[in-house]
């Protein structure tokens, strides 16, 4: 699969997995544990090596049927983002948000770590001074946020003792706020991933010039969606999906070749 370099020089997939909803949603759900674990493992063999987590989802069970999903592998071809929700963010607090996340994921570290949202609150010098440590003593491999405008990311670049590997933020073809507040620029200038959250989200399946594009390249409406991301540097984006059929399908969207004609009218629908 295509990949971004990250700020360590390290490569990550364009295209991750995002997981909410497996394992319950607000709410844990452990009817469906045995069909996720085993939808789960199906789409890491199909390609889907970084699978993007929260200790939120599922109220914390999101992460334990993760952690189940990757046993059947070995745990270095799977790259694992989590994070550390926003009422965790006080120094003690992230030491035992991140003790839960590997007890759960039943691992011994985890690959990217990410502030989940920013909590004003709390000073980010605090959450900065655990997350270095967690990072030196190797129970998180690279750190992240989420959410944050670029104010906040130069913040934590200044307080991250090692690079600040990516923002997640919510981007997609109707929803263009990282253009407009200047993050998308930052973090191309920088070399700090983007990772798109909800690429298939706010009426983008549905929209009729990405469907009459679509059509015109035999593909499907998230195909395009997909692609349009992933094709901007440094951006890379996690859809998720508990069905087979849409996750090859999203996976198959880095084949489409989009013109300069379909981009310039696919930049003008946000
Ligand atoms: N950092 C944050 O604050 C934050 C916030 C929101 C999300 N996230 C992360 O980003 C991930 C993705 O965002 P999201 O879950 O909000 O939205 P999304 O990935 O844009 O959309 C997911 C929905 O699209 C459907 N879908 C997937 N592929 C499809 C296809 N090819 N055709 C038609 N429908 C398709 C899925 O259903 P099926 O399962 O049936 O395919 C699901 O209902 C999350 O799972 C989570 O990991 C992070």
């Amino acid at each position: 699969m295509k990949t971004v370099t990250m700020l360590d020089g390290r490569p990550l997939p364009v295209l991750g997995l995002g997981t909410w909803s497996y394992g319950g949603g607000s709410t844990a759900d452990y009817s469906r544990d045995a069909e996720s674990i085993a939808t789960l493992r199906r789409l890491i063999e199909m390609g889907y090596t970084h699978l993007d987590t929260a200790e939120s989802y599922g109220k914390n069970h999101c992460e334990e049927v993760v952690g189940q999903a990757i046993k059947a592998f070995d745990r270095s071809q799977v790259f694992i983002t989590t994070k550390v929700a926003p009422e965790h963010l006080r120094y003690a607090d992230v030491h035992k948000a991140i003790a839960g996340s590997l007890r759960r994921l039943d691992t011994d570290y985890v690959d990217l770590y990410l502030i989940h949202w920013p909590n004003r609150d709390i000073p980010l010098e605090v959450t900065f001074e655990a997350l270095n440590e967690l990072v030196a003593d190797g129970r998180v491999r690279r750190v992240g946020v989420s959410n944050f405008d670029v104010p906040l990311l130069q913040r934590s670049m200044e307080l991250c003792a090692t690079p600040v590997i990516t923002n997640q933020v919510h981007y997609n073809l109707l929803h263009r706020e990282p253009e407009t507040n200047g993050m998308l620029d930052f973090c191309q200038r920088e070399g700090v991933i983007l990772t798109a959250y909800s690429p298939l989200k706010d009426d983008v399946l549905t929209h009729p010039v990405v469907a009459r594009i679509a059509a015109n390249h035999g593909a499907t409406p998230a195909q395009i969606a997909i692609n349009w991301l992933v094709r901007q540097p440094y951006v890379i984006t996690i859809p998720k999906s508990s069905d087979i059929e849409h996750a090859q399908e999203n996976l198959d969207a880095l084949q489409v070749n989009l013109s300069d004609g379909d981009v310039a009218q696919l930049n003008r629908i946000g």
